[in-house]
């Protein structure tokens, strides 16, 4: 090889093996590739080499710039890999003590009222269960004791999928699955059954003041032996106050359900007009809040659960019903409007 270029080759790899980022690496292409550069250079030499040296000169050279672009290429790939894996490394870990850049977020006024529910239900030995919003006929109907083509399913204009299953239109729903779940503790072990579930409830409402076609319910059951109408009460009645931190006027009607019997529908006195008549309430001055009722037997026999032997109380707490009352809203759209304005105004007690 000739001198010159064996020597360039030498000082090119030196160089490249010093180079430790990707811009010394283009400097050197520009110092040896470029148009000034010193193998682009080499070439100018030939003129005054023979036909000859010419031939194996030109090949040499060329042989040195291919070596050179590619090694400039394999190193810029390499350095190029680090650099990123640095910059990576260079990012701070998430500091939980830094102050917020932006508004905090709040709270949905219904998840506030749910899980103050759920402290007081909690406390008083109920366990809080979560159920799918997609369930089948059976459980949303058949299992409580409507039949198909039964009247009170038009009460509930439901929305069917393609499947057969259902969105479910009240969290009754989930009461066949909880006795599955909890009656060999009841039956085995006499541990009784206390729970509520609450969530969210779809029907295909013509939306006003007081109907949405997307709302809350909480649903409660308790079983156990000798469980009565008195045990019911007391548990509405403890919990409502605890709600609202005060005494509620309460009143309990006959109200049809076929999965309860007797039924009950139990109201609370109207808190925005203070029961002189609203929008909110119809204009009775009441508002229903919570229909509930002793457990149907043919509902406890589908759960698994004898009748002749257990008894038990079931309620429907209308949720979007009592955050309503709670914190005095009179439409029941402001809550599905997702309008921030209206949702950051509610904070947890
Ligand atoms: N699931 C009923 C509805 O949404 C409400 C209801 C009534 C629930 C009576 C109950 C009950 O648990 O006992 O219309």
């Amino acid at each position: 090889m000739n001198s010159k270029i064996a020597e360039l080759k030498i000082q090119f790899e030196a160089e490249v093996a010093k180079a430790s980022t990707t811009a010394d690496l283009e400097a050197l292409r520009v110092a040896y590739l470029g148009k000034k550069g010193s193998i682009t250079e080499l070439m100018k030499e030939m003129k005054d080499l023979t036909p000859e040296e010419k031939k194996s000169f030109g090949q040499e050279v060329n042989r040195l710039k291919s070596f050179a672009a590619d090694s400039l290429a394999q190193r810029t790939e390499e350095l190029k890999k680090q650099e990123i894996e640095k910059e990576i490394n260079s990012i701070p870990d998430f500091d939980v003590s830094m102050p917020p850049s932006m508004n905090e977020g709040s709270y949905h006024p219904v998840t506030l009222v749910q899980r103050q529910c759920e402290r007081i239900f909690r406390s008083m030995g109920f366990a809080v269960e979560d159920y799918s919003e997609i369930v089948t006929d059976y459980e949303c109907f058949e299992a409580l004791n409507i039949p198909k083509h039964h009247p009170a399913r038009d009460m509930q204009d439901t929305y069917y999928l393609e499947n057969g299953q259902l969105l479910k239109s009240h969290t009754s729903a989930a009461q066949n699955a909880i006795y599955k779940k909890y009656k060999d503790a009841l039956i085995n072990d006499g541990v009784p059954i206390k729970a509520i579930f609450p969530g969210r409830c779809f029907r295909n409402e013509a939306t006003d003041a007081c109907h949405e076609n997307t709302f809350f319910q909480m649903e409660g059951v308790m079983v156990d032996k000798d469980i009565s109408i008195s045990n019911l009460i007391y548990f509405m009645k403890t919990m409502l106050s605890e709600v609202f931190q005060k005494d509620l006027k309460v009143r309990l009607r006959p109200g049809f359900f076929p999965f309860v019997e007797p039924g009950f529908e139990l109201d609370i006195s109207c808190l925005i007009c203070g029961g002189e008549g609203c929008p909110s309430c119809k204009h009775s001055g009441w508002l229903e809040l919570c229909p509930c009722g002793m457990i149907h037997p043919e509902v406890l026999k589908a759960g698994g659960i004898d009748p002749e032997e257990y008894t038990g109380f079931a309620f429907g707490l209308g949720l979007t019903r009592l955050v309503m009352m709670k914190y005095g809203i009179k439409d029941i759209r402001d809550l599905n409007s997702g309008s921030l304005k209206t949702l950051t105004q509610f904070i947890d007690e």
